[in-house]
């Protein structure tokens, strides 16, 4: 097992001897995907939530500190400094992607690489925004140097999914902006942040990073309790986001960078190109066993081509491989949160007893910590598998005649991330393309629904996003424009 027993509050690497949490792994190399011991983490609570305040608050010095007042250029050295370390542990890394949350080898792989790049892309992005704000603008007699800077203390907070890769998205822009940061990660695919520690505390002065483990409840409430914080960074649930902000006695001056739920659907005009259509439809709903805020978690089909999509698309699922991460060709991992079954079975239970079909062969069948995915069909409003972001193997399907149902649908949601439409008559799309751009922030043409390249806005309508994560997005979101100004006399 892996114990990890540290630290990094204040540039020191402390040592942990209070209470344990384990941490569980489904997969192994013997056939069986029940949860077996992978290792612990130190179980903190308020005493270490302060204590990394305190450190970030000093670090920052209310603006005075060494790191919000430092070069551009030896910013920038620190954070090299920092991803050639993280370079150097990749194996590691991937390994442990592959055990505490059963990402598949290609994809645990690609998240390492994407996040080095993500890395590199923010460092160039950075000595842009530099070079631009080194220049004068001169209006009505005022010149003006515009420049951004930072907003005090970040408290980030990543989810299991993408564990490296989107915690980073919103730790590493917070850092190079020349804010201090609080980082917790998620309960799952926290074991792998343990390689990271002596590059994070060799690379940044002290307190410019603290990093606590444990529960969310916890580390993070105390933390925003204080009113301290300038920052919530969150990818994950909006009950959790509200919840903490909810702490924070001036919420409404607190900075909300906030990546959330969504329930992306997929549109199959009758125009649509069947082959890559179900092609992007798998993708797009199991890729990672759908286990993706970007995932297509509702498809409406249109009625002309249903007979035909339902029979390709439910063939296509039972066709995926299952297997350990490693295993060559698999797509179907098991699914490393322990309840998350028994959740997808309550799912399909009520659909059934409300009226739905399970349509696939294999749909529902279960092996210790996995599921196979139930094609769903048809899928009613009262539905759970309808109104809840099922973030798992499982996909709900609505039939519609015109396209205004599932346009009228997404109006109504509480969501507004992205959308897939498949056709081929442009003087359809056109226009459709128009309205859909005008209920969700990204429409995918032909395609599946997904985040990268990292350079694209990715950001979401209603209860799906706040503020804007992109290579370039985000070192605006993590700080605030500044400027000298002086006259012509
Ligand atoms: O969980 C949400 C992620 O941002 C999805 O990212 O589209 O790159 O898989 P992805």
């Amino acid at each position: 097992p892996i114990d990890q027993r540290q630290y990094l509050v204040g540039g020191e690497l402390k040592p942990w001897s209070g209470a344990v949490t384990e941490v569980y792994s489904t997969i192994s190399s013997e056939e069986s995907y029940a949860p077996t011991l992978l290792g612990s983490i130190p179980d903190m609570g308020e005493a270490e939530a302060n204590e990394a305040l305190q450190a970030a608050l000093s670090a920052y010095d209310k603006g005075k500190g060494a790191w919000p007042t430092m070069k551009v250029r030896d910013r920038i050295e620190c954070m090299e400094k920092f991803v050639r370390q993280m370079e150097s542990k990749r194996e590691e890394i991937v390994k442990l992607l592959m055990w505490e949350i059963g990402k598949s080898l290609p994809d645990s792989q690609k998240e390492f690489d994407r996040t080095v790049e993500y890395i590199y892309d923010t460092l160039e992005d950075y000595r842009q925004l530099d070079r631009n704000s080194a220049k004068f603008q001169k209006h009505d007699g005022v010149y003006a140097h515009i420049r951004r800077g930072p907003l005090g203390v970040v408290l980030c907070l990543g989810p299991y999914n993408y564990p490296l890769n989107e915690t980073f998205a919103l730790l590493i822009p917070a850092i190079i902006m020349g804010n201090t940061t609080i980082f917790k990660p998620a309960k799952h695919g926290v074991l792998l942040i343990t390689p990271l520690l002596e590059a994070f505390q060799n690379s940044f002065p002290k307190g410019v990073v603290n990093i606590l483990f444990g529960r969310g409840r916890a580390v993070a409430a105390p933390i925003m309790k204080t009113g301290k914080v300038d920052v919530l960074a969150l990818i994950g649930n909006s009950k959790s986001a509200n919840a903490l902000q909810d702490q924070h006695p001036k919420s409404n001056r607190l900075r909300l960078v906030l990546g959330l739920e969504a329930k992306n659907p997929a549109i199959i005009l009758p125009d649509a190109d069947m082959d890559l259509t179900v092609q992007e439809c798998i993708a797009g709903t199991l890729s990672f066993n759908g286990q993706r805020c970007t995932a297509l978690k509702v498809v409406y089909v249109q009625e002309e081509v249903k007979e035909e999509f339902l029979k390709r698309f439910t063939r296509a699922v039972d066709a995926l491989k299952f297997g350990n991460p490693w295993e060559e060709g698999v797509k179907l991992t098991p699914l490393p949160e322990p309840g998350k079954p028994d959740y997808i079975q309550e799912l399909i239970d009520d659909a059934l007893a409300k009226g739905a079909k399970i349509l696939n062969e294999k749909g529902g069948q279960r092996f210790d910590n996995f599921i196979w995915p139930a094609v769903l069909y048809p899928v009613t409003k009262d539905m759970r598998v309808y109104q809840e972001e099922q973030f798992g193997p499982i996909i709900p399907i609505r039939s519609f005649e015109e396209i205004e149902e599932p346009l009228d649908e997404m109006a109504e949601s509480n969501y507004g991330q992205q959308v897939s439409l498949f056709g081929k008559d442009v003087y359809t799309l056109a226009p459709l393309i128009d309205t859909l751009a005008n209920l969700v922030c990204r429409v995918n043409l032909n395609s599946s629904c997904q985040r990268g390249p990292d350079v694209y806005p990715f950001t979401g309508r209603k209860d799906s996003a706040q503020s804007t994560l992109s290579v370039h997005d985000a070192l605006r979101s993590f700080s605030i424009r500044t400027f000298v100004a002086f006259k012509d006399n």
